[in-house]
Order: structure tokens, then sequence, then C-alpha cells
């Protein structure tokens, strides 16, 4: 019995340290990557339409080969904090794996060192209407987080755009343009049915 216990214990520490060892904090970033986005602060874009055209280049302060180890870029659509506000559903979280900030991912693109990266990306109609900012990880060869670059400042209120959603605008639009056309087409059959009864007498 104390055999199994300790064995269930040692299980148990076992599953601790692996979890506590992958654990990537965001606060043990280093912040090496200088990254942009077309969108001027403020501007406001439309989920399904808009482009965002995203770059990135390493912070030349940076010792020259230090980005040797940089193998992709991981682009991400990130919650501003306004946005974030009474939805833990969207709460940052230090530990990457727990953190919902970043939750709409552009793309991960491959990493050339000292180069200026970038890509085009149009808003997904899946955004809901928000206030974000751009961020980009890098990752090592184990895809493992090691640095990263955003759009905005470290409290997160600076440069900052927003989306509004597909569901939002265009599906009211859609509606309203079914309608029209029933009500046209309810309105034709009723002229039909006019003239018809014009023609009869
Ligand atoms: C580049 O890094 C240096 C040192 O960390 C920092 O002072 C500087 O503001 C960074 N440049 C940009 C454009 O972020």
């Amino acid at each position: 019995m104390a055999a199994l216990l300790l064995y269930q214990a040692a299980i148990l520490l076992l599953l601790c340290y692996l979890g506590l060892s992958s654990a990537v904090l965001f606060s043990s970033l280093p912040q090496t990557l200088i990254v942009t986005a077309s969108p001027s602060p403020g501007q406001v874009l439309h989920a399904g339409v808009d482009p965002i055209k995203v770059t990135w280049a390493v912070n030349r302060s940076l010792a020259v080969g230090a980005d040797a180890v940089y193998k992709k870029v991981k682009v991400s659509l990130c919650y501003a904090p306004v946005s974030q506000a009474d939805r833990g559903w969207r709460k940052t979280n230090d530990d990457l794996k727990k953190d919902k900030t970043c939750q709409f991912k552009i793309n991960t693109i491959p990493y050339t060192a000292g180069a200026t990266g970038s890509y085009d990306y149009t808003v997904e109609r899946s955004i809901p209407t928000g206030t974000y900012f751009v961020r980009a990880y890098v990752l090592d060869s184990s895809d493992t987080e090691i640095a990263y670059g955003q759009t905005t400042d470290g409290k997160k209120t600076t440069n900052l755009f927003d989306v509004v959603g597909y569901s939002g605008r265009h599906a009211s639009l859609d509606i309203a343009a079914a309608c029209f056309s029933a009500f046209s087409v309810a309105s034709l059959a009723f002229l039909f049915m006019v003239e018809k009864r014009k023609a009869k007498k």
C-alpha cells in the first residue's frame, strides 16, 4: 500500500516537473523583434474584408548572430486590454500556454536572419468585434517561444486598431437585402395579378 502511494506521488511529481519545465512565461521573453502593422492607430477594419500587412525585423542593437537560433515567426492578432475587461475567456496569463491575449493566429512564417520579413493577411470573418494589436513570437527549432515583438507598447495602450466583426455588419446587411428582394418579388407578383384582372375585364 505504502509502495503504491509512493509510486503515485512520484508520478505526480514527474507530471508537475514536466508541466513546469514546458511552461514559457511571457515576462521571461526578450523583446527583440520590431513589429509594425499597416493599420493606423484607431483605424476600423472589417472582418472578412480588410487587409493587414505585418512586417518585422530584429532590433539592430541585438548582437550580430544572436538570431541564429531564430527559426520561425508566429504572428497573431491580440486583444487590447479594453476588449479583455470582464471577459475571463480573453484573459492575459504570463504562462503562454494559458494566455488568451493572442487567440487569433495570423500565420507562422520562416525567419530569415538579418532580413525584414512581412506577411499580408485579410482579417478573417471569425474575428470578433474588438480592439487589437499584433504580436509576433520568435520560435526556435523546437517551436518554443524565445523572443517577441509587438505593435503596441508594454501597457498595450498605444497604436491599437479596431475590427468590426463579420456577423455584426454583414449579417444584418444580408438580412436587409433578403427582405428587400422578397418584398420586390411579392410586389411584382401583386402587380402581375392586378394587370391580369384588368385584362380579364
Ligand atoms: C532596440 O533595443 C534597444 C536596447 O534594448 C532599445 O533601447 C531600443 O528601444 C530598441 N529599438 C526599438 C526600435 O525598439
